[in-house]
């Protein structure tokens, strides 16, 4: 390890260390990450001691230039340095009482701090003082589960779950970045202490349920919060999609397995968290308008419309921002179906300008959840699809350039249509402007401001604003 503790910053903390006489590590996320050659800004140094006072003698020789955050209620303290967030300590020995996530904290060894931290992959420790400078302090094997690819919890699981319960969603979250397996009885443990998560706030919560989300299988986490039955208290919405039920022998698909193939297939495409959320609500209220029709078996009539409705509530409830990230994606739930309508049928120009003018710029995201939406097992179909929307892109783009309709607003502006009939804002001047934008976007009319005028006097006719102009 001695070899990998090549940053200056590390030395000056083992020097300043030794000055002290206070034993000091170098603990956590940050070890686990130089194992793993992943790369990790938020280094955490354990001091069997002070750490605040650590902290301000490690600042005086960087040379003062770096101001020290004191949280003395914590214990703790902080220093940005460079592109790094040194988070400096005392060793802890920790008890949680159960109604609250704060810790009642006393002083304790480099063993009680290791013992009380979630993981044996995070319970690493590399000593910085010199004469045991790089030695790996490694009580829980963590090491080894890291080869093994293991995610187990240092202590008891029911103790250390519920000494901070959202550790549950960190197992998860981990296993998933790292495609780990959750050792059996820490996964039976997250199962049995499952409610507790409800003593967690849902900003937590959902700051794990994204990183999930952002992991390159998402599918491998909402399994696991399904099956544990996490997902239940914090996203029942997405529970619901699962089940087939049969009728007359017909079945339909187990809408939470597509969804999360959606959700994987469009990972490969996206980095995007918010073109991924509408990935996993594209769906979401197929349980709510699911019927058994005679004529058509199952059908969903109308469940992107309420899906798209359901966005703001779900958000809400989940603690995700309420702006435009969440317009984004009601837009994108409500739109995904027009593009697999269109491959299905003749596509004519018209649809084609339709759908760019409500789409806009999102029209290429659109285009991806579309593609990730196909998930038939039936290989001659997937491709006869994405053959088809090959052809719908070939048309948006043939259209894009002849028409502009992309972000394009109608040539004749509500101000226009004012001053021409001489009238204040009112229910007309939006249903002139309907008239016209319908009217361009069909083909009836060319999008020309001259034409345009014209369509709009004829519409002021009919609906008796003008008398003679
Ligand atoms: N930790 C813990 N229990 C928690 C949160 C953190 O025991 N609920 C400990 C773990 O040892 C962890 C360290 O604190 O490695 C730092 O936590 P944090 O910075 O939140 O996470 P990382 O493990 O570094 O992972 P990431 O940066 O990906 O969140």
């Amino acid at each position: 390890m001695k070899s990998q503790l090549t940053h200056p910053v590390f030395k000056i903390i083992s020097s300043c260390a030794d000055e002290m006489n206070v034993p000091a590590y170098v603990i956590g996320g940050w070890v686990r990450d130089l194992i793993l050659h992943r790369p990790c800004k938020d280094i955490d140094i354990v001091a069997i001691g002070s750490g605040i006072e650590l902290a301000q003698k490690v600042a005086k020789q960087l040379g003062n230039k770096y101001h020290v955050n004191v949280y003395k209620n914590f214990g703790t303290a902080q220093i940005a340095y460079e592109d790094y967030d040194i988070e400096f300590v005392g060793a802890r020995k920790e008890s949680y009482r159960s109604e609250s996530r704060n810790p009642i904290v006393e002083d304790g060894t480099l063993e009680d701090d290791q013992n009380r931290r979630d993981f044996t992959i995070n319970a690493l420790a590399i000593s910085l003082n010199a004469k045991t400078y790089g030695e790996l302090l490694d009580p829980f094997n963590g090491y080894k589960d890291m080869e093994d690819q293991i995610i187990r919890t240092p202590l008891n699981p029911d103790i250390t779950f519920s000494d901070d319960p959202l550790r549950m969603m960190r197992a998860i979250r981990f296993a998933t970045q790292l495609d780990y397996v959750i050792e059996e009885k820490s996964l039976e443990s997250i199962a049995r202490n499952k409610e507790r998560i409800k003593i967690i706030s849902k900003e937590r919560v959902a700051d794990e349920l994204n990183k999930i989300i952002l992991a390159p299988k998402p599918s491998i986490g909402f399994k696991l919060l399904f099956d544990t039955g996490l997902l239940h208290y914090i996203f029942p919405q997405m529970v619901l999609l699962q089940g087939v039920e049969i009728i007359n022998g017909k079945s339909h698909k187990d809408n939470f397995y597509h969804t999360l193939e959606v959700l994987d297939n469009i990972c490969k495409t996206t980095d995007d968290l918010w073109l991924r959320w509408a990935a996993i609500l594209h769906d979401i209220a197929k349980p709510q308008t699911k019927r058994f029709e005679q004529d058509h078996g199952w059908t969903f009539h109308g469940h992107e419309d309420k899906g798209s409705r359901m966005v703001a509530k779900i958000f809400a409830e989940l603690k995700l921002p309420l702006n435009e990230k969440m317009k984004y994606v009601q837009k994108l739930v409500l739109l995904h179906l027009r593009p697999i309508v269109l491959a299905k049928s003749e596509v004519t120009d018209s649809a084609i300008r339709r759908l760019l003018f409500e789409a806009g710029d999102d029209i290429d995201n659109l285009m991806k959840l579309c593609e990730a939406d196909i998930t038939s097992k039936n290989e001659y179909k997937v491709q006869k699809y994405l053959k088809n929307f090959e052809l719908v892109r070939e048309k948006l783009k043939e259209v894009e350039e002849k028409d502009n309709i992309r972000n394009w607003q109608p040539p004749v502006t509500g101000e226009d249509i004012m001053k021409t009939f001489n009238i204040p804002a009112s229910r007309e001047v939006g249903i002139i402007k309907n008239a016209i934008r319908e009217a361009i976007l069909d083909g009836v009319i060319p999008n020309e401001y001259e034409k345009a005028f014209q369509f709009m006097v004829e519409k002021g006719k009919e609906l008796g604003l003008v008398k003679e102009l």
